[in-house]
């Protein structure tokens, strides 16, 4: 049950801090640096890795795709739907990641086997024990996040990218090309220091008081550079799905060839600044010029505070750290607008919790 929440939403995001403690466990050996993930697939000669999944799930395989790039290994997140068309035979030694919490999604399903017909290693993402895409796969690597009731994925989306960052740094470590990120002794101390970090942030956040103020607006922008656009995107899908309001989520650097034509000041901008983000403060600047409320998602020494109408806090860790505890406030924000609102949060209109229809 829902147990004291009102929603299987608030109580699955309240549920971070020892669901992301489950998908680490065993796998992170600090004295070590290394992550110790039990696949059984030879890793050493992959030379690229495609990143496929649908919604939420696409944006962790984006998420891991940044990380992956950042060890120097070639890396696509793919829209699952566009496989077929827009990736071609996966060249030889593609090394295909299903990102799927249910294992059931039918687009990902059939990129999955397309990728298989033509000899890719393929390992599997997933929430489900024993689902279709576990069972496919060359390989499943569960993220162990227990089960989720709410239609908008929160916890999965946490656990997701942490699997794909730990998968990262095995990659990283068995590959002849592979380089690890420079500093992966941080990483991974804070990886394993990021459920406490998660806790601290669902006791302090200020989303709730927040939302009360941006209710009733035009549209909702969310941005990001790197990790941060990955994020920003999450956001804004989450913030679309329960609010029914109109949000959209890119990279910063692409306000000003589009969207900034939209900003108002009756449409916020939310610049998630957990990394370095010299560009996203000058771009969250280009909107607030037009009249636009700023909100920083970022730790609290960050410059963008300084020009900021609002601030969602964020301990200064790990840039893959931070933006996940980013992504945790914005998951708070949009739960709590679409409860002042007063949507069908656990069962948006129109969606379904697992799509098993291409
Ligand atoms: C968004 C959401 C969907 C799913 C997508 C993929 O909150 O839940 O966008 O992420 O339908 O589902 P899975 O991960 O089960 O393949």
């Amino acid at each position: 049950g829902k147990g004291q929440y009102d929603h299987f939403m608030l109580k699955e995001i309240h549920t971070q801090p020892t669901s992301l403690q489950k998908t680490i466990e065993g796998r992170i050996d600090a004295d070590e640096h290394v992550t110790d993930l039990d696949v059984d697939l030879d890793l050493t000669d992959i030379d690229t890795v495609h990143l496929v999944g649908c919604g939420t799930s696409y944006h962790a395989a984006l998420f891991g795709s940044s990380i992956l790039n950042r060890c120097d290994v070639s890396a696509r997140a793919i829209r699952a739907s566009e496989y077929d068309v827009n990736t071609g035979t996966p060249p030889e030694n593609t090394l295909f990641v299903a990102v799927t919490q249910s294992g059931e999604t039918a687009d990902t399903l059939q990129a999955l086997r397309q990728a298989s017909d033509v000899g890719a290693s393929t390992l599997a993402v997933t929430n489900v024990v024993q689902s279709t895409a576990a069972r496919e796969a060359d390989e499943p690597l569960y993220i162990r996040a227990g089960p989720e009731i709410g239609v908008a994925a929160t916890k999965t989306f946490s656990s997701q990218a942490v699997m794909l960052t730990m998968l990262s740094q095995h990659i990283a470590r068995v590959n002849e090309t592979a380089t690890r990120v420079n500093n992966v002794g941080q990483l991974l101390s804070d990886l394993r220091a990021l459920p406490s970090a998660v806790d601290r942030i669902l006791q302090s956040s200020d989303a709730a008081g927040l939302a009360q103020e941006h209710l009733d607006k035009n549209a909702y922008f969310f941005i990001g550079r790197g990790l941060g656009c990955s994020v920003a995107k999450e956001g804004a899908l989450k913030f679309k799905e329960i609010t029914y309001e109109h949000a959209e989520g890119f990279a910063s650097g692409e306000l000003k060839h589009g969207p900034l034509a939209l900003v108002t000041e009756r449409t916020p901008v939310f610049a998630v600044c957990a990394d370095d983000c010299d560009k996203t403060v000058t771009n969250a600047k280009e909107a607030q010029t037009r009249g636009a409320p700023i909100v920083a998602v970022s730790p609290p020494s960050h410059k963008i505070v300084d020009t900021a109408d609002a601030h969602l806090s964020v301990p200064d860790m790990h840039p893959v750290c931070s933006n996940l505890l980013a992504n945790v406030q914005l998951q708070l924000l949009s739960y709590y607008c679409a409860t002042e609102l007063d949507r069908a949060i656990d069962k948006p209109r129109n969606l379904a919790k697992s799509v098993t229809v291409e």
